[in-house]
């Protein structure tokens, strides 16, 4: 069920401008599989987490929520394999130490449950090769110089699959993925008619409806692309620097002000209470405005908001080991709901179900409890 029955269209100021197509939500839900992968590449950012960490950790209380690293995708643009094994890893630190529960959500690494490039070599089988030349994001890469490898070009599939083969219903992503949510969808089809028999369901998309968080270069977009970066993990003197360094007009103190033109309004709107936003705003429309002071509150803002993660990204990252036995016992899981789905599979494309490797055993509690948000982080 989700808390508006049928896909809706974005209204909120900034959300995503146009008509959004009509596989894609924009309100969170509820009671659904929802699944989504991230790329590791960089360090996190406000952007990241408004944009799109923030809606993961909002949708794992009520819902059952898989979330993977993938690296496989990422493989694509990565051949330092040190830095994919290391980025990796420290991905889930980050989503661990922002309040990501494994208890609650289902964390793994994609390269873990390696049947989805068989179930995306399945799934190729049924794919138009024109489908996958035509998608923007496979042209735009190469545009950008990237080989045209055959992994790129399939890259779309491998997404189907990691939706597929966990028969996800939502699937949260920026508005840059719905071209392969798309695909996923008439892949999702597409095998279904070939062999006759509705195994897969054609997923849904779901934006968030938080407005783009703008550079700090004053940028329209914050993005690793641009350079233009705040890291969300950040001690309050790196914040400091940074935001000093945002740009500013340099109008009197005592001049009236849009306060939608000025880049540290836009990010104290993304950070600040509703009361306290109303009193900056008034002082931007009657004049009195002192940047200097604004970004100290900035500062402390987002010391606030991500200095607890800072210290239990800290301590986690002291345990590389658990936060591996967070990832393998998530991929057990992961590769435990998967397994009714790829029996189907194998039995209709007539592939041999020993393949599948033997059959889990019951569910063991293997997530160690003191990763769980509720029992407290540990020692
Ligand atoms: P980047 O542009 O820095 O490479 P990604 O493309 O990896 O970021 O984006 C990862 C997620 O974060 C996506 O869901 C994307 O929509 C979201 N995101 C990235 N930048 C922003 C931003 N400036 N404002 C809001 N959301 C963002
Ligand atoms: N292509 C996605 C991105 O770059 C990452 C991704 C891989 C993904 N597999 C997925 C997202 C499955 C959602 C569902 O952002």
């Amino acid at each position: 069920m989700t808390t508006s029955s049928t896909p809706q269209k974005a209204t909120a100021a900034g959300a995503p401008s146009g008509d959004l197509p009509p596989y894609v939500l924009t309100e969170l839900t509820h009671g659904m599989r929802v699944l989504s992968g991230v790329q590791p590449s960089g360090r996190p950012h406000l952007g990241n987490y408004l944009g799109a960490i923030r809606l993961f950790l909002d949708l794992q209380a009520r819902n059952q929520s898989l979330i993977f690293v993938a690296d496989l995708h990422a493989m694509t643009t990565v051949r330092d394999g040190a830095a994919l094994r290391r980025d990796s890893l420290e991905l889930a630190l980050d989503y661990l130490a922002l309040g990501m529960d494994p208890a609650r959500t289902t964390l793994y690494r994609q390269s873990d449950l390696p049947v989805v490039t068989l179930l995306a070599w399945v799934l190729q089988c049924v794919t138009p090769a024109g489908d996958l030349l035509r998608c923007v994001s496979y042209k735009d890469k190469v545009d950008k110089g990237l080989a045209a490898s055959a992994g790129l070009l399939c890259y779309p599939v491998l997404q189907a699959a990691d939706i597929l083969l966990q028969n996800a219903e939502v699937v949260p992503v920026g508005a840059d993925q719905f071209q392969h949510i798309e695909l996923a969808r008439r892949t999702a089809s597409r095998f279904n008619e070939a062999y006759g028999e509705a195994v897969f369901r054609e997923p849904l998309a779901l934006v968030s409806a938080t407005p783009t968080v703008p550079g700090l270069d004053g940028q329209g977009k914050m993005s690793k692309s641009y350079g233009n970066t705040l890291p969300i993990f950040a001690e309050r003197a790196q914040f400091k620097a940074l935001v000093a360094g945002i740009p500013t007009d340099s109008l009197p103190i005592s001049a009236p002000r849009d306060p939608g033109a000025c880049n540290v309004f836009r990010m104290l709107s993304l950070l600040a209470q509703p009361e306290e936003l109303a009193e900056i705003e008034a002082t931007y429309r009657r004049g009195g405005v002192r940047h200097g002071l604004l970004k100290g509150r900035l500062v402390d803002l987002l010391v606030e908001r991500f200095g607890p993660a800072l210290e239990r990204r800290q301590m986690l990252a002291r345990r590389p080991d658990d936060v591996e036995d967070v990832l393998i016992a998530g991929a057990h899981r992961a590769s435990q709901l998967a397994r009714p789905t790829l029996e189907r599979v194998f039995d209709l494309v007539g592939l041999h179900e020993g393949h599948l490797g033997p059959r889990p055993l019951p569910a063991v509690p293997v997530v160690p409890s003191a990763f769980s948000v509720r029992q407290g982080w540990g020692s």
